[in-house]
């Protein structure tokens, strides 16, 4: 299968782009910047979509960019960088002659709201409340595909927890303080903490991408593309410190994460969502690190 990835040469991109070649597979790019098995996002708009069974969206300015302070302009550009590339993509797709068997984008679970309590399936019906939730709403609605294409084409929205993975993310921003003793929960602790491994998210893309069995639904198919543990950011932090082996009694006020980042940024790390992936797993997909130790162990190499 040939897979067209936007934004394949970010962190997840990445190990996308490694499991789709070792399964045999041909991956092009689609990026800002022109390469060897890259295609830009202006080539993309002025040429078309170029043959391929598969496309997918990844392309998004980093949320956590350590180089820019949070402001209008950085949350402009988190809007526009996802919206703008999703519809750009979903254009082509609709305007190809030949349109692929499977386009899936890659949102994320914050469209939940914060609760300690509450489980949310992606059966849960929800409209947006904060900043984060209405971009995941503009997100997806900006990937949907009109009718006639649908038709022909699957439409699959995996909602992604934090990706976890030795190669970038938010483990790369982590590690240096957890090495050095310095790690702790970030305010109580008892937030939870949907995460997912990066291999783990990569095969729920994969799988996402096989050609559909029956005539696609006209509208997308939803995956919550989290591990099935639920976690507290406590469990998270006193797992991290034991396949460390470093004390994590260092915890983090809300206050100084609010300071740092930003209150409405904060917000993605001092709150959370017990999110469940009851359609992946009913899917039938097998995590290969669907707990934390597995995972952790996996990524700081014990
Ligand atoms: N990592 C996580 O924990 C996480 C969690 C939930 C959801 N997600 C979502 O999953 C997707 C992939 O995540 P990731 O961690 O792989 O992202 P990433 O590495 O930060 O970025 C992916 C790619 O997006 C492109 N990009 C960056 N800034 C851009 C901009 N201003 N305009 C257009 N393109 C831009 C870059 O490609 P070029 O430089 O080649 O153009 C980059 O390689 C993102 O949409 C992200 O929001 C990630």
């Amino acid at each position: 299968m040939r897979v067209l990835i936007g934004g394949g040469s970010g962190f997840v991109g990445r190990e996308l782009t490694r499991l789709l070649r070792n399964k045999g597979h041909q991956v092009t790019v689609i990026s800002r910047q022109p390469g060897p098995g890259k295609i830009t996002w202006g080539e993309l708009e002025s040429h078309g979509l170029p043959p391929c069974e598969g496309a997918v969206n990844l392309a998004g300015e980093n949320l956590m960019n350590p180089l820019r302070w949070w402001n209008e302009s950085y949350k402009k550009d988190l809007f526009s960088s996802r919206i703008d590339t999703t519809k750009t993509l979903a254009q082509a797709i609709a305007a190809s002659s030949s349109p692929p068997h499977s386009w899936v984008l890659v949102s994320g679970v914050a469209c939940y709201k914060p609760s300690l309590t509450a489980e949310y399936t992606e059966d849960h019906e929800w409209t947006p409340f904060d900043l984060f939730s209405n971009l995941v709403k503009e997100w997806e609605a900006s990937a949907l595909l009109p009718e006639n294409v649908a038709k022909i084409t699957k439409q699959v929205v995996i909602r992604s927890g934090l990706v976890l993975g030795r190669d970038g993310g938010a483990m790369k921003q982590m590690l240096p303080a957890f090495w050095l003793g310095l790690g702790g929960t970030l305010g109580s602790g008892t937030q939870p903490f949907p995460w997912v491994h990066a291999s783990d998210l990569a095969g729920i893309i994969a799988h996402g991408l096989e050609p559909p069995t029956d005539p696609p639904s006209t509208s997308p198919q939803v995956f919550n593309g989290v591990a099935p543990a639920l976690n507290t950011n406590y469990e998270f932090t006193k797992e991290l410190g034991k396949v460390l082996r470093r004390p994590t009694v260092l915890p983090v006020p809300v206050i100084a994460l609010n300071a740092l980042m930003g209150s409405e940024r904060a917000v993605v790390l001092s709150q959370g969502q017990k999110v469940i992936p009851k359609r992946t797993l009913e899917a039938g997909f097998q995590y290969k690190y669907p707990d934390l130790t597995s995972a952790l162990k996996e990524i700081v190499g014990n």
